[in-house]
């Protein structure tokens, strides 16, 4: 049975997404359906398709009362939207459904596990948010909230942690067939920490572990964990609030962590081996991982960051705001995550251009090497070795006025995207640095441009830079940059819807 504020959501989306032209939304980015979009949620395989749930608020363009929109795909690129799934409508989540996971029970059924949030008045005065655990089971289509809701409240919680910080569960079955889930905390030292529960049934669940906590190194509460073994490792994502930068690697406000390391199943203990950023450019938070049935871990992001979107906001008038980032495949090599886009993409490719050996210093543009809807890879070298050439840049969304670019420095080992002439009129974040060492300036880009986005990734997946660019679509001009000598090779598709 659904409540009125689902039905009312549901007729609102229905009656709304009409005023949004497709040519108005990125291609083969999922957006929301209508309003605003934050975290992906209950990201699954579940009866032969994906399903994507995300974090919405279907009335405007910016953040409200939290529901859940729903859509699906094939090919995880295609979406067909489904009605939301769940709506802030029960005592325990009245004021928001919170970020959370699904899988599929034994009998058939989908399990969403999500935070439900109630503002509470205090006794000091004012309200603070409780952030619960609660269950809903559906067919794919509708859900019931579980009557035994909340399933995980502050009598669940470890000794000083908050009940206030308390979100975003992400469950797994193990191999004996009970399930965990892992969710983040804040503890008394103010900063994060990740707990893990454990069920039998997948409803009732204990408290098992605090299975890793920051201890004020990387920003302060851990928001969205994901946990997974990963080509021989254990993986730890989760999206820190309130980072101070660490050279280039993590920089200030809402970043991405990824911990790589060792987990012992038996005693359940994750040991921390390295760390890094997941993303280095500027818009990607809270990504979800799925395992595929043909066995590829799959990453997708929200592609935009609390920093800079309400500002960012602003400058769109079309009934929208807010997508994910492209699916990645993900794996970890020479101790790093590395980062491809879903191989399925490359079905969209058509238009081959290609140059070989281009060599050339100061400004170029190449016939056919153009468009805002594109997938391009340039391999670079040095035109002189023994005169490494001192940046190289590739620059798109472009016309007299705007571009959006991604540059290197050789010798400064610097990679940077820019978009400081996109188009943005708020004094945001426009440029964002990473470091990608190379030997004598040669290195690989693709970048996957889609009408509202540039994601570059770098010598095949060792570093991936995203951002997102509301430039008008009548800048699609690409040229090349050269301070010094550089010789590259070009292939560009362009990408269909
Ligand atoms: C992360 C987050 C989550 C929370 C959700 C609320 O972006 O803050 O921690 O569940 O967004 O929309």
């Amino acid at each position: 049975m659904s409540s009125q504020t689902l039905r009312e959501a549901r007729k609102y989306e229905e009656a709304t997404e009409k005023m949004i032209k497709a040519e108005q939304r990125p291609a083969f980015h999922l957006s929301t359906r209508v309003g605003w979009l934050n975290d992906p949620n209950g990201f699954s395989y579940y009866k032969g398709q994906y399903h994507m749930f995300y974090q919405y608020y279907p009335y405007a363009t910016y953040w409200g009362p939290m529901h859940w929109g729903h859509a699906v795909s094939k090919d995880l690129l295609h979406w067909e939207y489904l009605p939301a799934a769940l709506a802030p409508d029960s005592q325990y989540d009245r004021d928001g459904c919170f970020s959370g996971n699904a899988i599929e029970l034994p009998d058939g059924r989908q399990l969403l596990m999500y935070t439900g949030v109630l503002n509470m008045l205090q006794p000091e005065g004012g309200t603070r948010e409780i952030q619960t655990q609660c269950i809903a089971v559906g067919d794919g289509l509708d859900y019931e909230k579980y009557e035994g809701n909340p399933v995980l409240d502050d009598k669940d919680l470890p000794e000083g942690s908050s009940k206030y910080d308390f979100r975003d569960p992400k469950l797994w079955r193990k191999e004996d067939g009970t399930y965990r889930c892992v969710v983040g905390s804040r503890p008394a030292d103010g900063s994060g920490q990740i707990l893990l529960y454990s069920s039998e049934d997948c409803f009732h669940w204990k408290f098992e572990k605090v299975l890793a906590a920051n201890r004020n190194r990387f920003g302060k509460m851990w928001e969205c964990p994901d946990f997974f073994p990963l080509d021989g490792k254990q993986v730890l994502f989760t999206s820190p609030q309130d980072m101070l930068p660490q050279g280039f690697e993590y920089h200030n406000g809402n970043g991405t962590l990824c911990l790589i390391g060792t987990y012992d199943e038996e005693t359940e203990t994750f040991t921390e081996e390295k760390n890094q950023a997941i993303d280095y450019g500027i818009d990607f938070y809270a990504p979800q991982t799925i395992l595929t049935p043909d066995g590829r871990r799959v990453m997708i992001g929200w592609m935009q960051n609390w920093d800079t979107c309400n500002m960012h906001r602003q400058m769109k008038e079309d009934g929208w705001f807010g997508q994910m980032s492209l699916p990645r495949e993900i794996s970890i090599k020479n101790g790093r995550l590395y980062q491809k886009p879903l191989r399925e993409l490359e079905a969209l490719r058509h238009d081959k251009v290609s140059y070989e050996d281009v060599e050339f210093t100061g400004i170029i543009s190449l016939d056919g090497v153009r468009g805002r809807r594109v997938d391009m890879e340039l391999e670079i070298f040095p035109g002189d070795e023994e005169h490494v050439y001192q940046k190289f840049a590739v620059r798109f969304a472009q016309d007299d006025q705007y571009q959006t670019s991604i540059s290197y420095r050789p010798h400064e080992s610097v990679l940077k995207v820019d978009r400081k002439f996109s188009g943005s009129r708020r004094a945001i974040i426009h440029q964002r640095r990473c470091t990608v060492p190379s030997e004598k300036g040669k290195i690989k880009l693709r970048l996957i441009l889609d009408r509202f986005s540039v994601e570059a990734f770098v010598n095949d997946g060792e570093k991936v830079m995203t951002a997102t660019t509301y430039t008008d679509q009548s800048a699609e001009g690409i040229s090349f940059y050269a301070v010094g000598k550089v010789r590259m090779n070009v292939t560009r598709w362009d990408l269909s819807e």
